[in-house]
């Protein structure tokens, strides 16, 4: 039998830290590995292939450590790697091990949020190009009207801690205004991109009132729970402590103080190498 281990988080950087944070308030029994691949983020305008071998490295590196549920906090990763991961990857290895992703779990909840029934989808090139947004909403809410748009600036700028700074406040003013200007009807806006949380509030503060932005990570946190209860077999693999590991694949002592920050807690992260 398995031993119990924590349940993995994964994503190119900081960005997974804003589900961390959902998962956490929801479901804070767990004990939770969080890995950061900083030193090659951003994974927004990689080649499938890179995105996909990245990830795979980094879930390996997190089943190493002895997790048998990863989540990839990663819409990137999640609309890159994910289906190949679970379908070529995880019938080869022994017992119960599973990965999953955050695009699902958004898509499900977004029908029930729009009125005008016009949502906007801001995230990475990669996610933009991948369509995964268009094609899983075309499942669960065929009557709405998606519009994509590619903010690849957002991610360096947060990655970076230059979000707030009058030229980054100038790069969110000019994507939110792409998105309006292909379809003003739009009253709902996903931010399908983990980073994206991070910069929430200027975002609002851009937007008039009548435009709420969602954030994804309650959602992925739901659908979590939700998983865990159907899933007894994988949930027993989960250790409970309330404990929470911090990797990064850039320097430790710099995600320690951006971790801290954003996290709103003190954070000692470690140093860990893919390959
Ligand atoms: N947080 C990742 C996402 O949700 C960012 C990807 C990147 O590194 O560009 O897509």
């Amino acid at each position: 039998m398995s031993e119990k281990g924590p349940i993995g988080i994964f994503d190119s950087g900081y960005g997974g830290l804003t589900v961390l944070k959902e998962i956490r308030e929801q479901l804070p029994q767990y004990d939770y590995l969080y890995l950061g691949d900083n030193a090659r983020a951003p994974y927004g305008p990689r080649s499938f292939e890179v995105i996909y071998e990245y990830t795979w490295q980094a879930v390996q590196a997190l089943f190493e450590q002895g997790c048998s549920l990863v989540i990839l906090a990663c819409n990137t990763a999640s609309a890159k790697a994910l289906r190949s991961i679970q379908q070529k990857q995880l019938p080869l290895l022994s017992g119960n091990k599973r990965v999953l992703g955050v695009i699902r779990p958004s898509t499900e909840a977004l029908g029930e949020m729009t009125i005008s029934k016009h949502i906007g989808i801001l995230a990475t090139e990669g996610t933009v190009k991948s369509e995964s947004y268009l094609i899983e909403l075309q499942k669960f809410a065929p009557e709405i009207t998606v519009t994509q748009h590619a903010c690849p600036m957002w991610v360096p700028l947060i990655e970076n801690n230059q979000q707030t700074t009058p030229g980054g406040i100038y790069f969110l003013q000019q994507d939110l205004l792409s998105l309006l200007q292909q379809d003003p009807k739009i009253d709902t806006i996903l931010l399908g991109c983990t980073h994206y949380p991070l910069v929430k509030e200027t975002l609002e503060s851009l937007l008039p009132p009548h435009i709420q932005v969602v954030a994804q990570g309650s959602l992925v946190a739901t659908k979590l729970e939700n998983y865990l209860q159907r899933h007894p077999e994988i949930e027993s693999l989960c250790q409970k402590g309330g404990n929470v590991t911090y990797v990064t694949t850039e320097s430790a002592s710099d995600f320690s103080i951006n971790a801290s920050r954003i996290m709103g807690l003190s954070i000692d992260a470690k140093h860990i190498t893919l390959h």
